[in-house]
Order: structure tokens, then C-alpha cells, then sequence
């Protein structure tokens, strides 16, 4: 019912694209079209209506910001794609959907990359680092603004609670439609199971897949904890979620503007990442109380289990060298700053 629904308002909404193509916009403003696959109260849209308020504040007379939560729009996969047509402006893409539209975005899919969440916000917050990244896919028609917070991923099951990753054993595991990702199920012996990621409650709900992974609010603003008792900390990624722009679109912003809609895309980085670490502590009581049971594996066995993917992925890829050095020494910086007190 939900997605005859979704099919039915994406109709309407292409639908209102074409008309505002053809020029016949009633207000005269430019239509802003943002689309996230996340719930309203989510952090992602809060940092996003921050992103609204702000650049109708200062353009308003000009753009009026429209915010498409809940995938109604369509997955990532279709707003990715809407993006690159120019269909609409804007998507927010997890990192690992990223990587079959351009493959630089591989080296944040492997697994273990970072080893702890300084060293992962140290890297996204580089701008060295990453400002060549986000700019180099303008030849796949997308350009990254900026990077969200989507925690760490972590395994989580109907029936089975995950200790070893001897208990993925025959397991059907949804995960994103990845190829690093599915590569890494390999690895890890389950059976990757690839799917958006609005069709997952449904499929753990029929017995379709034994389990997910994502972050702790997968539980909660999703609802998964309502099907899935044990949350298995075993940390395999910490995949970022990446805001990309129209590249058409971006390009055509006067430097003023584009000026104003970098200040936007910082306030949304900073309104998201603050309301995420509040987000994460409050899944957790409220997954608590659905009778999530958390789970603290030994980590070491996932790792080496799936370690061999970095040498695989590096050497298919070798622009990813230099970037994958990068992150390593940031980590070796982070320890001996540690170290030093
Ligand atoms: C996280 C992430 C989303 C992604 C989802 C998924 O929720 O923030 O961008 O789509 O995981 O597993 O598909």
C-alpha cells in the first residue's frame, strides 16, 4: 500500500518537474528539490530544513527550498539518478550507492577503514582530503557538498544472535546495493542479500532476509527492533552519507550565491552532526525498551576475516592509494597525539 502510495506522489511530483521545466511555475521562484531517504525527524532532515530556513533567508525571493523525506522520491539509486538527469537538485546518498556511479567512493566502503570515529570525522572533515573527491565526479553529473554522520554498522538479526562471524553462516543479510558491500558478506560467510533500504522492514518482517546491518537508528526510526531482538556490535564500517548537487545546476549558481550555498551546506554538516550523537544515545534507550538486546562481540575475528578486501579493492583501483595513505597516517597522527596526552 505504502509503495503504491510512494509511486502515486513521485508520479505527481515528475509530473510538477516537467510543468516547472516548461516554465509554467506559479510564483516565479526556482524549485530547490532535496530528496533523503530518512524520517522527518531524523537527523539528516533536521540539518537539511536548517539548510531551507537558511537559503530562503537569504535567496528567498528566488528559490524556494522543497525537502523530500521517507524515500518519497524513490531510493537512493532513483535519487541519485534524478540527480544526475537534473530532475532534481539535490540527494543525500549513503557512501556505499555512491561507488557504482563513480568509483572513487569505493575506499569509504571498506571495511575497518577507520579505526575509531576521530580518526573517521578527522578525514571527512579534511578538506585536502575530500574537496578532491566530492569535485571529481562532475564527469559522472554530480558534484559532493558535504558529508553527514551515519554512525557506525553493526549486524542485527531476527533469531540469531550474532557472537562470531561463524553465526552469519548461511544467513541472508540485507545489505546496500554495493558491490564492496556484497564482497564483504562474502568474506564474512553470509549471503548478501542487496536491497533499498525502504524495502528492508518488510523483508526481515516475511522472513525474506535473517538480518540487517546499519546503525543504531535503523532500530528505532525505522522500526526494524520491532522484528530484529539482537544488535551485534562488531563495527565493520562507518560509512558516511554524502550530499550530492546537480552539477548543471551548482555550476550555474553565481559565485555569490554559490558563496551562500556553502554556508548552507556547513550548517546543515554541523545542525546534523550535533542532533546525531543525541540520536544515537536516545535509539539506544528506545531500542532497550523494545527488547533489543545489544551485543559486544570480539571484533578481531570479523577484521581479519574481511582485512584481505583493502588489498583487493586497492589494487583494482589504484587512485584509491593515495587517499587510503592519507587515512592511514591521520590514524597514525590521532595516536600519537593520544599518546602525547
Ligand atoms: C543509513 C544511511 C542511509 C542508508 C541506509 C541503508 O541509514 O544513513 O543513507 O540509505 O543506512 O542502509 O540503506
Amino acid at each position: 500500500m505504502m509503495r503504491i502510495l510512494k509511486k502515486i506522489f513521485l508520479g505527481i511530483i515528475i509530473s510538477g518537474i516537467t510543468i516547472n521545466l516548461t516554465g509554467c511555475e506559479k510564483n516565479h521562484k526556482e524549485i530547490i528539490r532535496i530528496a533523503n531517504n530518512q524520517a522527518a525527524d531524523h537527523p539528516t532532515n533536521i540539518g537539511l530544513r536548517a539548510f531551507e530556513k537558511f537559503i530562503e533567508g537569504k535567496l528567498g525571493n528566488k528559490y524556494d527550498v522543497q525537502i523530500f523525506p521517507n524515500e518519497l522520491l524513490g531510493s537512493q539509486v532513483n535519487t541519485v539518478e534524478l540527480t544526475q538527469t537534473g530532475a532534481i537538485n539535490f540527494t543525500v546518498a549513503s557512501n556505499a550507492i555512491l561507488e557504482s556511479f563513480d568509483n572513487i567512493y569505493q575506499v569509504f566502503n571498506l571495511p575497518y577503514l577507520f579505526s575509531s570515529p576521530e580518526q573517521y570525522h578527522r578525514v571527512m572533515d579534511d578538506s585536502e582530503i575530500m574537496d578532491p573527491i566530492f569535485k571529481s565526479t562532475k564527469k559522472s553529473g554530480f558534484e559532493a557538498v558535504t558529508w553527514l554522520d551515519a554512525g557506525t554498522r553493526n549486524f542485527y538479526t531476527v533469531k540469531k544472535p550474532i557472537n562470531s562471524p561463524d553465526d552469519l553462516n548461511g544467513l541472508k543479510i540485507r545489505v546496500q546495493q554495493s558491490a564492496s558491500n556484497i564482497r564483504m558478506m562474502e568474506l564474512l560467510g553470509g549471503a548478501a542479500t542487496p536491497m533499498g533500504f525502504g524495502e528492508v522492514y518488510t523483508a526481515l518482517q516475511q522472513g525474506v532476509i535473517d538480518g540487517a546491518e546499519n546503525n543504531e537508528l535503523a532500530l528505532t526510526s525505522n522500526k526494524h527492533g520491532e522484528v530484529c531482538k539482537y544488535y551485534s556490535y562488531d563495527m565493520h564500517q562507518m560509512v558516511p552519507d554524502i550530499l550530492i548537487g546537480n552539477e548543471k545546476f551548482l555550476s550555474n549558481l553565481t559565485p555569490k550565491e554559490r558563496e551562500i550555498f556553502q554556508e548552507g551546506f556547513k550548517i546543515i554538516s554541523k545542525t546534523q552532526r550535533e542532533a546525531w550523537g543525541k540520536a544515537v544515545t536516545v535509539a539506544k534507550e528506545q531500542a532497550k525498551e523494545m527488547n533489543v538486546k545489544f551485543i559486544y562481540p570480539n571484533v578481531e575475528a570479523f577484521k581479519e576475516k574481511v582485512l584481505p578486501l583493502h588489498k583487493e579493492v586497492l589494487e583494482a583501483n589504484p587512485k584509491l592509494k593515495p587517499i587510503y595513505e592519507k587515512i592511514q597516517e591521520v590514524g597514525k597522527q590521532l595516536g600519537e597525539e593520544k599518546s602525547n596526552g
